[in-house]
């Protein structure tokens, strides 16, 4: 097995400079000053051009192949993991450097001129931009499924959902196009009939807040010998296994959504967190894709975080923390701020009912977008039609609108869809975990996550990339691949129940 251990060497180098750019990439986000960013952006095109230097090497083919004759040779680990190395490398040879130069320097030069043609909404001179990085990811996306034997588009999912095809998300998004617009009108006309919730009026310290957290990342479980809080624009959850990053953000003026942010974050976090250790250098030991990331913190969150029982547990907690007194801090006004449903413009803003609709708006742009049955100037009729035809409303803007999220500005078309796929999934393993442990739900209710995440170490945190797909490893944690009724099952519960 002299090949593939000569791989591992490889990948343990890569593993190593992936992680000093996670590192790098959080830096920039919490601590750096402005003057850093162009020193700081060359540190990280030089460390990827390293690390494509490494996988691109033509030594690499014959050690992949070397690796595949020494298979009877290698555990069920082994082989895994040697599936992962040869998908990571198929990924990285399909397109030529160039293309991948060309994206990143459009990319960067993209989101500089989106960042002020957003706050002038500015759409024409955002569109040139946005249509040169739509035209290198085509190519990107041609190159990468000729290799993998796919269609464009589903090649660009592939990066982040390794085996996802657009013929699944097909499937699930049709059902919930057909279910969620009577459903959100419902839980809209339920809600109205019992009246708004009573808002949170005041102000509340940033100490107190970050305070607040704290316990919150104690509650959940994480451990701070293996990673931090810290405060950034946007959350986000970045490091390494033993070191995990996470981010909140804070507002004087309400706490809700800080403390949501840390309860989504922490998901992502233990899920880095319980990897399995000894794979921890190693393809095989990372994450299973990005649909199962976001179910782990959407779990978190959604699942276990607006759980009615939790909210009843930390409603006193709040209360002390900020002194709060009167109708609006009671417990059960506590839980309908925190399960409200209001269509809105805004995607990271959007509840659990209407969050769906902005990512299948989402999802089709896209496809048209590199399957060229759309062009980047049909965007804002486009954006406008499609948020009437699912939530109803029309954006007042294109800052608003179509010019929302960062996401396209680098090239990162095919992501979108695992925010929903991940809800869903986090709607079927919240469903098994209570099913196989009784303890699940009262441990939310006395501010106990350990029967929730003890179960998910186990069925996913532990397996790391050893199953090939998403779907896979979900159907040998609960029994089902992908399964919309169950996430119905959820939503209807919560809000018509
Ligand atoms: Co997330």
């Amino acid at each position: 097995m002299k090949h593939y251990q000569t791989l591992e060497k490889v990948f343990q180098k890569l593993n190593d400079i992936d992680q000093a750019k996670s590192v790098l990439h959080w830096d920039m986000a919490v601590h750096m000053p402005a003057g850093g960013a162009e020193a700081r952006s060359e540190q990280l095109a030089t460390l990827s051009d390293v690390s494509h230097a490494i996988i691109t090497d033509r030594g690499i083919k014959s050690l992949l192949e070397g690796a595949a004759s020494e298979k009877n040779t290698l555990d069920a680990w082994q082989v895994a993991n040697l599936r992962e190395m040869k998908r990571r490398w198929q990924h990285a040879t399909a397109v030529p450097q160039r293309l991948v130069s060309d994206l990143t320097r459009a990319g960067a030069e993209c989101e500089m001129v989106w960042r002020k043609a957003r706050a002038e909404n500015d759409f024409k001179s955002f569109a040139p931009h946005l249509k040169k990085v739509v035209g290198i990811t085509r190519e990107i996306a041609k190159a990468k499924g000729a290799a993998l034997g796919c269609s464009p588009y589903d090649a660009l999912l592939d990066q982040y959902d390794p085996g996802r095809t657009s013929a699944q998300v097909d499937v699930v998004f049709k059902d919930l196009e057909a279910f969620l617009p009577e459903f959100t009108g419902q839980v809209l006309e339920k809600q109205r009939s019992q009246g708004e919730p009573l808002a949170l009026e005041g102000s509340f310290p940033i100490e107190t807040q970050k305070q607040l957290s704290e316990k919150v990342l104690d509650i959940v479980g994480f451990d701070r010998n293996k990673g931090r809080l810290d405060t950034s624009h946007h959350p986000f959850c970045g490091g390494y296994p033993t070191d995990v990053r996470i981010t909140t953000r804070y507002n004087e003026n309400e706490f809700l959504s800080s403390v949501m942010a840390v309860l989504h974050e922490s998901g992502h976090a233990m899920y880095e967190a319980a990897l399995p250790a000894s794979w921890y250098s190693q393809p095989v030991g990372q994450a299973r894709g990005m649909s199962v990331h976001e179910s782990q913190s959407l779990i978190t969150e959604m699942q276990a975080g607006r759980n009615p029982g939790f909210i009843r547990y930390i409603a006193p907690i709040l209360q002390k923390a900020f002194g709060g007194k009167g109708d609006s801090w009671d417990a059960e006004n506590l839980v309908r701020l925190c399960n409200q449903a209001k269509p809105s413009f805004i995607r990271v803003d959007a509840d659990e009912v209407t969050y769906p609709a902005h990512i299948i708006l989402r999802y089709y742009i896209e496809r048209y977008l590199i399957g060229g049955e759309m062009e980047v100037e049909d965007l804002p009729d486009a954006w406008a039609q499609g948020m009437q035809k699912f939530l109803g409303i029309t954006p007042d803007t294109d800052a608003n609108g179509c010019m929302q999220d960062i996401h396209w500005t680098d090239g990162s078309f095919g992501y979108f869809p695992t925010y929903t796929l991940g809800a869903i999934y986090a709607a079927q393993l919240f469903a098994s975990a209570k099913e196989t442990n009784g303890d699940v739900v009262p441990g939310l209710e006395r501010g106990d996550f350990a029967p929730m995440i003890t179960w998910l170490n186990e069925k996913i945190h532990q397996q790391g990339s050893y199953y090939a797909t998403a779907d896979d490893l979900i159907t040998a944690a609960t029994g089902k691949p992908l399964d919309v009724e169950t996430y119905k099952a959820h939503l209807k519960a919560r809000y018509l129940g």
